[in-house]
């Protein structure tokens, strides 16, 4: 008998070539990379996915458990159905966090890494109590609560009106008990440090000069660890560098990969 409520992942894509996927950040949707699918549809076929729950993507389960893993492994799932055996994969923050996960679970499918504003270590306990905090919150208290304190530290500190709002908007459409899983999955994920030195493809990262949640230089620390790996400061940017400073982020990704 069919499932009568399948789990459905969506994702929107431009462009035509070898595929390039985009994973975006907590708690937000695949349209956080609007700028991206259309200023590099040149140069690839473009394709931002929601993540389960996400967006346009659906669960089976309301009370939803996710991983890292998971999340992995629906992206590997999404490319399966574009016929894409290979990808560049590009992540924001969590969206970074999945991009280790995929590199660790299906290493064979990624053909580069473009890492944003996102880090490798694991959560201290003191961040996994956070998470926690998290959780609870927009379980009893929703989304509108989650952004009073979280909404500002995602952008640069003299934020354009329209970034703000357009954040907002995507930001409060997540569903609480997504939102809370994710902060859970996060709280779980393990530490990425190891994977560093053992990666082999070529990586770029991009990340806001004005980053308030994940400081650059810490950033820049990290992917000095990284073989090979080019790094690109975005003027202007906070957490949500690609969005904010969207021609420069574009820059650096198209000469990333036309490279
Ligand atoms: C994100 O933007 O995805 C989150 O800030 C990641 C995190 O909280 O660790």
């Amino acid at each position: 008998m069919p499932n009568a409520d399948p789990m459905q992942l969506a994702y929107e894509e431009r462009g035509s070539g070898p595929a390039l996927v985009f994973i975006h950040g907590f708690p937000l949707d695949r349209r956080m990379w609007i700028e991206q699918l259309s200023g590099l549809a040149g140069v690839r076929r473009c394709v931002a996915v929601d993540l389960r729950g996400h967006g346009l993507s659906t669960i089976s389960d309301p009370d939803p458990v996710f991983s890292m893993d998971l999340f992995a492994d629906d992206v590997a799932a999404t490319m399966d159905e574009l016929g894409a055996d290979q990808a560049d994969v590009c992540g924001l923050s969590m969206g970074g966090y999945v991009a280790f996960a995929f590199w660790r679970r299906h290493r064979a499918r990624v053909r580069s890494l473009i890492l944003c504003d996102t880090k490798a270590e694991a959560d201290s306990d003191e961040a996994k109590a956070g998470r926690e905090k998290t959780a609870q919150l927009v379980r009893e208290q929703g989304m509108e609560q989650l952004w009073e304190g979280l909404g500002p530290k995602l952008l640069a500190t003299n934020p354009k009106q329209t970034d703000a709002l357009r954040l907002k908007e995507m930001f409060l459409a997540q569903p609480p008990a997504v939102i809370a899983a994710d902060a859970l999955a996060m709280r779980d994920r393990p530490d990425s440090t190891p994977d560093l030195g053992r990666i082999d493809v070529p990586v770029l990262w991009v990340h806001g000069e004005e980053d308030q949640l994940m400081p650059i230089d810490g950033a820049r620390a990290t992917a000095a660890t990284i073989s090979g790996a080019r790094f690109a400061a975005i003027p202007s940017g906070g957490h949500m560098a690609p969005m904010e400073n969207a021609a420069a982020a574009n820059e650096a990704m198209g000469a990333f990969l036309k490279g």
